[in-house]
């Protein structure tokens, strides 16, 4: 059989008895598979990866050794969300790396939103790929790979393996419990592995992270604006009651600068906009219509709140013609 296709008679996995089933089958594979060998994981904080971290941590506990990559374009609080949960909560046996002035070094007069992401995706490769190489007796790779993944480099849409492109000589064998779950029961499985609900229904978040949302070159105090007000975005939607009815939601601050006025003076500072978009495949999205007081406070707040900003944007435009992200 297979190993890569999902049975016909498959169940979906939709209630927590299920899930509960689901995770002491793969409790019991993973034991089998590893025995007493050590397995790495890149557990970037998304839902998949920590999916499957969480599972491991319960099948072979501190053989598994994450390693979480903060390349300092991450949303607020979120690499510090990763370590409390499972350093804190769960015991992990996790390294975290901060390499936020690597990757914003690297990045610096990078405008063109491919290379942007070539810089990103090359750069961690070579950081987890240092870290491997620093680890010793490590005969095992797991990886957050999910069912559509499979079916979408079937199709040659993407390679699904997540740290795809470590050298010859670092190859391992590959630990993927979640391979044949789709989104939603890969959120059915975390919740009953106890994992926090911000973590579970995260929203989708690019690998390049805010990067594409900081557009042309990057600079420091650009991307820290972008953080601040894109964490306000979340903070009103959540208290809105907006969490999980809107499916994807982010601010964007563009290269370029408009003119304001503040305390009598003339200033020249960044626009922010505010995205948000509903979809059910992310291949074509409409825009909410959003309540005009809620996007009266949010201004309000980025306005006050966010130094270097003088002006707050709503983008109207669906996909098609426009994407989701800017860049
Ligand atoms: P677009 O902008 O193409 O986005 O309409 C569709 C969905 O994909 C996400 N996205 C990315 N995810 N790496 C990722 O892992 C990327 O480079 C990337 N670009 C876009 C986007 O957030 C949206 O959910």
């Amino acid at each position: 059989m297979d190993s890569n296709k999902r049975p016909e008679n498959m169940v979906r996995i939709t209630t927590r008895e299920l899930a509960d089933k689901f995770i002491a089958e793969q409790i019991a594979a993973v034991k089998k598979q590893v025995g007493d060998k050590k397995v790495l994981l890149a557990l970037s904080g998304g839902v998949d990866s920590s999916v499957v971290a969480a599972l491991l941590i319960k099948a072979i506990g501190r053989q598994l050794v994450c390693v979480h990559v903060n390349h300092g374009l991450m949303r607020k609080g979120e690499s510090e969300q990763v370590v409390k949960v499972f350093r804190d909560e769960l015991g992990a046996n996790l390294i975290y790396i901060d390499a936020t002035d690597r990757f914003l070094d690297k990045l610096a007069g990078v405008a063109d939103p491919e290379a942007k992401r070539k810089v990103i995706g090359g750069e961690f490769i070579r950081v987890f790929e240092e870290e491997a190489r620093k680890l010793t007796g490590i005969d095992f790779l797991a990886q957050g790979t999910i069912y559509p993944d499979i079916i979408e480099s079937d199709k040659g849409v993407k390679a699904h393996h997540n740290v795809g492109g470590l050298p010859e000589d670092l190859k391992f064998e590959l630990v993927e419990p979640v391979k044949l779950l789709f989104k939603d029961e890969v959120r059915v499985v975390g919740s009953a592995l106890g994992l926090p609900d911000s973590m579970v229904h995260r929203q989708p978040f690019p690998g390049p992270g805010l990067g594409v949302r900081c557009t042309g070159a990057i600079t420091r105090d650009r991307l820290a604006a972008l953080r601040e007000a894109d964490a306000i975005l979340r903070d009103e939607f959540d208290k809105a009651g907006l969490v999980g009815k809107v499916w994807q939601y982010f601010t964007v601050v563009p290269d370029y600068r408009s003119t304001g006025v503040r305390n009598g003076g003339r200033v020249f500072d960044w626009p922010v906009i505010i995205r948000a978009v509903n979809t059910v495949d992310a291949m074509s999205a409409t825009v909410p219509e959003l309540d005009w007081k809620l996007l009266k406070k949010i201004t309000d707040r980025i306005l006050s709140e966010v130094p270097g900003v003088c002006r707050v944007l709503y983008d109207l435009s669906p996909k098609g013609p426009a994407t989701i992200e800017w860049e």
